[in-house]
């Protein structure tokens, strides 16, 4: 029999999880955030709908969710995983979902099928743990397979942030590979239980790296699915943005943007100081890389476009103030503080709640928003940027207009029921329109209308939103719950969630006075 896996993680399926950057709405924003062109996420309807590939799909949730809210657009993903793609298609199948087609194909199979040209093209969690081979099998499905215009989301751990923990990677696959003849999570409780045995016995490693033990306590509480995928592969590379910046550049990807929208707000990134040496950086993947650094960066979620357009100022402007937000947590739980790489953040009151109370009562653009009594004085500019750190923390997402919210809804509906049968730990991903239905740091797209009592659907609040939460399971390369690294939530301990871009200001197509202004709302308490 072939090894069909490139010493890939066969043996325990991947945790189920959702991936709200992977969301057009999501994505959308984060590139008009860096006046970067998003056109190729509305496809060209009737004639065209949008063609979104997933690449190493896992179990199907995300790419599910996007065909269930998007069913005017065409879904193909792929996972060479049999467990992976029997689900994900019975998951689909249930909730009666036309538009999306799973694969059992490797990237290789995938790139010598028959497959239309994509808008976009998705990887979560994938290019850090294959091999090299693999890599430029993805880079050719980019070259062969991305339209002029199309976007590629890509994920991967990055160094600096990832450095201290790289020896204990080591060790867990070493230590595992001595126990071979036992089953994966055999494996990995042995190699974290001899681990933890090293430091207890006071090992320089853990004396020298504070941050391990805190590593080590986080994984203990993982999924071991989780871990199996996240430090048991074969493959495991650590990149720096510049690298992949130049790996993409060979499939005639350019950098566009950051897919995580609390980047985009400098100020809870970075300090003064950190913005002034950032900005004499000139060459845009450097700029990245340092600001990696800056942040101590060990997971990036990035947007590449082939064929980069750029917005005037006035059209940047124009698309952010016409993008509609939705509250995705309910009203009474608004956090008023988050936390970001300088710090916890406190969200001043007098501006947060006016936008909070205007979004619970319906989705609403910048633009409307502008529009009610007592948020006319507040202007545009800190307006969104409380959207965006609303957004960042998971409290708020970009909402889907009327019209594509009606028509999405019956296929969510019947997505969520499904969810509904299948058990808490899918039921917790369900999609909604309504704001306000708790969810809590897991969940999926779109809020749980039974958490709130409240019904399922767009109507009413007439937004339908890709709403996901900063993650529901340790989003494979673990980040997201770990204060490690992040395949997902925003790191708080060891290392921002998000990488940075150094805003700039024309770029924003906002003058540095009005940013500062912009930032003049939220006070800083550093941790
Ligand atoms: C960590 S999981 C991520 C799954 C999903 N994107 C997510 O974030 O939940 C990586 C996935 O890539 C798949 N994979 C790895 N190598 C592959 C290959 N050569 N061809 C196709 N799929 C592959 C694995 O089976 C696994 O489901």
């Amino acid at each position: 029999m072939s090894d069909w896996t490139s010493g890939y993680v066969a043996e325990l399926e991947y945790a189920q999880g959702v991936y709200r950057e992977m969301a057009p709405s999501l994505m959308r924003l984060n590139l008009l955030m860096q006046r970067a062109d998003a056109s190729a996420l509305s496809g060209q309807p009737p004639s065209t709908p949008l063609r979104y590939a997933e690449l190493g799909c896992g179990h199907g949730l995300t790419a599910t969710m996007i065909a269930a809210s998007h069913p005017g657009a065409e879904i193909h993903a792929t996972d060479f995983n049999p467990a992976h793609v029997a689900g994900a298609r019975k998951l689909a199948a249930q909730a009666n979902l036309k538009n999306i087609q799973f694969y059992e194909h490797s990237f290789a199979e995938f790139l010598a099928a028959d497959l239309p040209m994509f808008d976009v093209v998705a990887l979560h969690g994938v290019y850090s743990w294959i091999s090299e081979e693999n890599r430029a099998l993805i880079r050719d499905f980019l070259y062969a397979k991305l339209k002029p215009g199309g976007l590629c989301y890509i994920s991967y751990n990055v160094l600096p942030g990832w450095a201290p923990a790289m020896p204990m990677r080591k060790l867990m696959i070493e230590l595992g590979e001595g126990n071979k003849a036992q089953p994966m999570a055999a494996r990995i409780n042995g190699a974290l239980d001899f681990i933890g045995q090293m430091q207890k016995a006071n090992a320089g490693y853990f004396k020298a790296n504070p941050q391990a033990a805190t590593r080590l306590e986080g994984m203990a509480k993982h999924s071991r699915n989780y871990l199996a995928h996240e430090y048991m592969n074969r493959d495991w590379n650590l990149f720096y943005h510049c690298d992949v910046a130049r790996e993409l550049a060979g499939a005639k990807l350019t950098f566009a943007a950051s897919a995580h929208a609390g980047d985009h707000v400098d100020i809870v990134n970075l300090t003064v100081d950190q913005q002034q040496l950032l900005a004499s950086v000139t060459d845009p993947a450097v700029r990245e890389t340092v600001r990696d650094f800056m942040v101590n960066q060990q997971f990036r979620r990035d947007i590449f476009a082939k064929g980069l357009l750029r917005l005037s100022g006035q059209e940047q402007v124009q698309a952010l103030a016409n993008t509609r937000f939705a509250l995705t947590v309910p009203r009474s739980s608004l956090a008023l503080k988050a936390g970001f790489p300088v710090g916890e953040v406190n969200l001043q009151a007098d501006v947060y709640e006016p936008v909070a109370d205007a979004l619970a009562e319906k989705p609403k653009s910048i633009a409307e928003l502008l529009a009610a009594e007592p948020l006319k004085a507040m202007g545009y500019q800190k307006i969104l940027q409380a959207l965006l750190i609303l957004t960042s923390s998971g409290q708020a997402a970009p909402a889907l207009d009327d019209k594509a919210a009606r028509e999405a809804k019956p296929h969510c509906d019947r997505l969520n029921a499904v969810l509904d049968r299948a058990g808490a730990h899918l039921r917790r991903h369900r999609l909604s329109g309504q704001p306000g239905h708790r969810l809590g740091r897991a969940g999926g797209p779109l809020q749980p209308a039974h958490a709130a009592g409240a019904q399922t659907g767009p109507e009413g609040s007439g937004g339908f939103r890709l709403a996901y939460p900063h993650r529901a399971e340790p989003a494979h390369p673990e980040g997201w719950q770990d204060a490690g690294n992040a395949r997902g939530k925003p790191g708080r301990t060891e290392g921002p969630r998000g990488r940075l871009h150094r805003q700039d200001p024309a770029a924003a197509g906002l003058s540095r006075h009005r940013l500062r202004k912009l930032f003049s709302f939220i006070s800083l308490r550093r941790s």
